[in-house]
């Protein structure tokens, strides 16, 4: 019997804590209680219980009489688990709001560059698939979808008409682009609630052979996150049309990921990672198309 039907049996001005024992005289709202319990099978010889909208606890057939203690064992427990349950709810209330800010930012630093939509909650969503995929601990994941929209924070710091411009970079141009990766991780700070996104910040441009920036990091040097980050915002930057680019379809994106385009080599990514991708690659296309 779920919560709903056992609650519909109880009238509502009876709901807060109550004893029976079998031969109390009863109102007849509670007669009808008993005898619905007695057609769904449960025969109630006594009962203690406590019963509110949220909530509702019963104990039957304690096979002597039940009396007030027994109601106030009942009430402590609910009482209890009420305490709890706030905490918990408070808790949720701000987790909830710590993942709002997060992506706030993560949009205010997004003003200057090309619109990309949804790209930001995006990247995060596949670094989420990987990491699942990957079997890393539920709270990675959830904090990789959350902190690697985070991971360009540090294009606030890059001239608007260098990120607006049409076609390649001039030399200059892009030494001004690399300082992204440092600009974000400054930016994040030491705050250990954000070391995540100020690893994946500093990091999602390092490549697994060595050949990214800002430091040239190799392998295991590099933060696991990322690792993960960097597959994510190159799968959806290739999918998306940038001044500087066509928008390349799953196929292309999925081929250029894993064969190389001359640009982008899969030597670039953790191997265990483009597996992931491999395996994981229609939930990729899934989570595009439902977020673009
Ligand atoms: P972004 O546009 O968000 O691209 C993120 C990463 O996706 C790039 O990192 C690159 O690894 C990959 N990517 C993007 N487009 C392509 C592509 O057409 N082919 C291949 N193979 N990979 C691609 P990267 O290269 O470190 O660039 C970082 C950021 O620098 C880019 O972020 C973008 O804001 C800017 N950028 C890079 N190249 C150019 C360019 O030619 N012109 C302009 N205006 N900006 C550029
Ligand atoms: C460059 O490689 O210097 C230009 C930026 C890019 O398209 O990767
Ligand atoms: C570089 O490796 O610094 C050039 C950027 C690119 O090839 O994407
Ligand atoms: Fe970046």
């Amino acid at each position: 019997m779920n919560f709903q039907n056992l609650l519909a049996l109880i009238p509502e001005d009876k709901f807060g804590a109550f004893h029976y024992n079998e031969g109390d005289s009863l109102p007849p709202e509670f007669h009808d209680t008993l005898h619905k319990l007695d057609v769904l099978g449960l025969k109630v010889a006594n009962m203690v219980g406590y019963v509110n909208p949220q909530m509702c606890l019963f104990a039957c057939n304690y096979g002597r009489p039940v009396n007030q203690h027994d109601v106030a064992v009942i009430k402590h427990l609910i009482m209890e688990r009420l305490f709890f349950k706030s905490i918990a709810d408070q808790i949720a209330a701000v987790e909830d709001a710590f993942a709002y800010t997060v992506q706030a930012l993560a949009r205010a630093a997004e003003a200057n560059d090309e619109d990309t939509g949804n790209h930001i909650v995006r990247v995060g969503e596949y670094a989420a698939v990987l990491a699942e995929h990957l079997r890393l601990p539920e709270k990675f994941v959830r904090n990789i979808g959350v902190q690697a929209q985070m991971h360009d924070v540090g294009k606030v710091h890059v001239h608007p008409d260098i990120l607006r411009k049409p076609g390649a970079l001039s030399r200059e141009e892009w030494e001004v682009m690399k300082t992204h990766p440092l600009a974000g991780g400054k930016i994040l700070g030491d705050h250990p609630r954000l070391s995540m996104a100020k690893n994946i910040a500093l990091t999602h441009h390092e490549r697994w052979d060595g050949s990214g920036y800002p430091y040239g990091l190799k392998g295991e040097e590099i933060s696991l996150e990322g690792r993960i980050t960097i597959l994510a915002d190159q799968y959806d930057a290739l999918r998306n049309a940038r001044v500087y680019k066509p928008a390349f379809d799953h196929q292309t994106t999925y081929q250029i990921i894993t064969e190389g385009d001359g640009r982008t080599l899969p030597g670039h990514f953790d191997p265990q990672i483009l597996g992931g991708f491999k395996a994981m690659a229609s939930r990729f296309e899934e989570i595009y198309e439902a977020l673009k």
